[in-house]
């Protein structure tokens, strides 16, 4: 089993997204995904009303996820943790213990050569146009992954 973790800070916007998008895309006996935000704030929620239905729109359903904080331990539990920005790399980074730790960390984009700018931008205090900009980030960096992992 292959276990990917997908991290941004509140783990409801673009997370969930990520996990929802790339779960779709791989066979689940083979492949675990979860996501975690870096903050604390939303621990227990439910995705942003906006994510649930950009994702839906799509025909993926991440209703059910609950937020939940990255933890020291996810180290240990998984091969690949994508963060979306460079202050969730950051922020995941302080935690590592080692340098494996610390190679298992990557930005997200950084696994399709078509996209230039790195940076999932934060879409909380934006509209649904900025919900739907992430998600097709996402869905092609979902891609990238699924090619590489298969
Ligand atoms: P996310 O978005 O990191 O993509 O889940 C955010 C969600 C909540 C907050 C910031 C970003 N917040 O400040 O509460």
């Amino acid at each position: 089993m292959t276990r990917i973790l997908m991290v941004c800070l509140g783990n409801i916007c673009r997370s969930p997204l990520a996990h929802g998008i790339l779960e779709s895309k791989l066979p689940n006996d083979r492949y675990y995904v979860d996501s975690a935000g870096t903050a604390n704030y939303h621990v227990g929620s439910s995705p942003d009303s906006r994510s649930i239905k950009v994702a839906s729109n799509q025909g993926i359903d991440i209703s059910a996820q609950r937020a939940r904080q990255f933890k020291v331990q996810d180290f240990d539990t998984f091969d690949h943790i994508y963060v979306m920005d460079q202050s969730n790399y950051s922020d995941v980074i302080r935690l590592a213990r080692s340098n494996d730790d610390i190679a298992k960390v990557k930005l997200i984009l950084e696994e399709d050569q078509s996209i230039i700018d790195k940076r999932v931008p934060d879409p909380y205090y934006g509209d649904s146009s900025d919900f739907e900009l992430v998600f097709n980030l996402l869905d092609s960096a979902c891609n990238a992954i699924t090619k590489r992992l298969s």
